[in-house]
């Protein structure tokens, strides 16, 4: 790409005689005017069919206007125009959603694309290093589509050859200030080319209230909250284990309590049991009656609590053994969910050495052997590290809240998710703004989701204990 230009050697040059000036002259070769002015043309020709192309419809309104005008006269055309610039405010005020879906989003895309990337493009690429200018040259990463959803502009690109995503990722700080985001989020799209996502605003700004326990028993994913682009976040808790990192105030809780809320109707119905390891006390402690006797706080209850769950699930796999390679949740053989909150306690933190062995072996074996015969795991812990939590790859699923520090983000999500947009330590520690708002990794993408759960108050779990617990009465 960057060729030497004939020429180029000319400073190199010495001269072995210092009184004879060396002149250079550049070669100059007379094009006709007719040349020119055919490839100048042709280049106009190619471009206009590629618009016409790209944008049928931008292009046939004006055609049609000005053909309009042409043949029957500019009071049909305007008249016309008027009709149709009211309909469309029409629709806009009756229909909100489709208006924007089908034309508002379209019409913000191509101003966006206009006013805000294409002519930011070159001073950003080359400001921040992702573009050269060399030899009065520009080379640079070819912008593509902008399309925009309800709260974010997607760019697509198309990367410079030899460039990496990372070299992207590296540089999103740059590419949001330099287009006038609070954020950017690199996706790698096909060969040579990547998404670029930059937020216009935030749609999990605001606190979610606690969602309608379900009318059916279900233990399929659960609904806990909202992602980004106004789905329901579906959490998937059987048949996989659930680890939520998160720093203290970070919103656990509100993950915990969605979770258990969700299974209630299933939990009734003797499809699902949820057991409870509170070494805090000052969590599940509130809703204490929704779990009988499988409740432990002290660190001796956890783990024999956490051994009764080993002994269920060994029990369980000598029964399933060469009948069936997984588990369909049963009244006899019902779906054991055990919630631990702050895991570390019962594990890192725990000053009585055999206990800690004993209740980090229990947890391994529930992590490495439960999920085919319905034993699942859902636990919470402020720090990530691996002093603290050595069995966090026996999680499956992980869930990033609030952190600490950047690393820690790829110690939850897996290597490169903060690259690729998961700041989870940029939420905001102000709970109305960012308790409950994290970052998942969702089955159906590799690209770190960021999602907002729902929020279980004090009083929605006094009301889930009075309607649900087993033996009646709140905590
Ligand atoms: N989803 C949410 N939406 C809005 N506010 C929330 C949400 N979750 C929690 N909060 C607020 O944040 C506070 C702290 O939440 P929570 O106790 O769940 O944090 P935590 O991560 O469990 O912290 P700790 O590690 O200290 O126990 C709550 O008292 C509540 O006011
Ligand atoms: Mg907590």
């Amino acid at each position: 790409m960057f060729k030497r230009l004939p020429g180029d050697e000319a400073r190199n040059l010495v001269s072995t005689t210092p009184d004879t000036a060396v002149v250079f002259r550049p070669a100059v070769v007379k094009t006709p005017a007719i040349l020119t002015i055919v490839i100048l043309t042709g280049r106009m020709l190619v471009r206009l069919v590629r618009t016409i192309w790209r944008h049928p419809i931008a292009a046939i309104v004006p055609a049609a206007l000005g053909s309009l005008w042409y043949f029957y006269g500019w009071p049909l055309a305007a008249s016309l125009s008027g009709t149709v610039v009211l309909a469309l405010i029409s629709w806009a005020f009756l229909d909100r959603s489709s208006f924007a879906r089908l034309v508002g989003y379209r019409l913000l895309a191509w101003w966006r694309l206009i006013w805000i990337y294409r002519r930011h493009w070159q001073p950003v690429m080359i400001v921040s290093g992702l573009g050269r200018h060399l030899r009065g040259r520009d080379y640079l990463p070819r912008l593509g589509k902008v399309t925009c959803t309800s709260w974010a502009d997607v760019v697509t690109v198309r990367m410079l050859k030899g460039q990496a995503v990372k070299d992207w990722a590296d540089r999103t700080d740059h590419l949001a200030q330099g287009f006038g985001a609070k954020s950017c989020r690199v996706a790698p799209s096909h060969a040579g080319r990547l998404t670029l996502t930059f937020p216009r605003s935030d749609p999990l700004a605001s606190p979610l209230p606690a969602l309608a326990i379900p009318e059916e028993p279900t233990v399929g994913p659960v609904e806990i909250g909202k992602g980004e682009d106004g789905r329901p976040w579906r959490l998937k808790v059987h048949g996989t284990h659930v680890l939520v990192a998160g720093a203290t105030g970070a919103g656990k809780g509100s993950i915990i309590w969605s979770v258990i809320r969700s299974l209630l109707p299933a939990a009734s119905a003797g499809l699902v049991e949820l057991w409870a390891l509170d070494p805090k006390l000052m969590e599940l402690s509130y809703g204490r009656g929704l779990f009988g006797t499988r409740y432990a706080a002290t660190p001796e209850e956890c783990a024999d609590l956490l051994d009764e769950a080993v002994c269920v699930m060994q029990k369980r796999a000598a029964r399933f053994a060469g009948l069936q390679r997984s588990h369909t949740p049963t009244l006899g053989d019902p779906f054991v969910l055990v919630v631990v909150d702050e895991v570390a306690f019962l594990t890192a933190y725990q000053s009585d050495r055999q206990l800690r062995q004993r209740i980090s072996a229990a947890l391994a074996t529930l992590t490495t052997q439960g999920r085919a015969v319905g034993v699942g795991v859902l636990a919470a812990l402020q720090d990530p590290r691996k002093e603290v939590m050595n069995i966090r790859n026996l999680f499956p699923d992980k869930i990033a809240l609030r952190l600490d520090e950047s690393e820690q983000v790829d110690m939850v999500l897996g290597d490169g998710a903060r690259d690729r947009g998961a700041l989870a330590d940029h939420i905001s520690p102000v709970p109305e703004i960012g308790a409950g708002v994290g970052y998942v990794r969702l089955e159906t993408s590799p690209e770190p989701a960021r999602v907002r759960a729902a929020y279980v108050s004090d009083a929605d779990i006094c009301a889930m204990v009075d309607s649900f617990a087993p033996h009646g009465g709140a905590a």
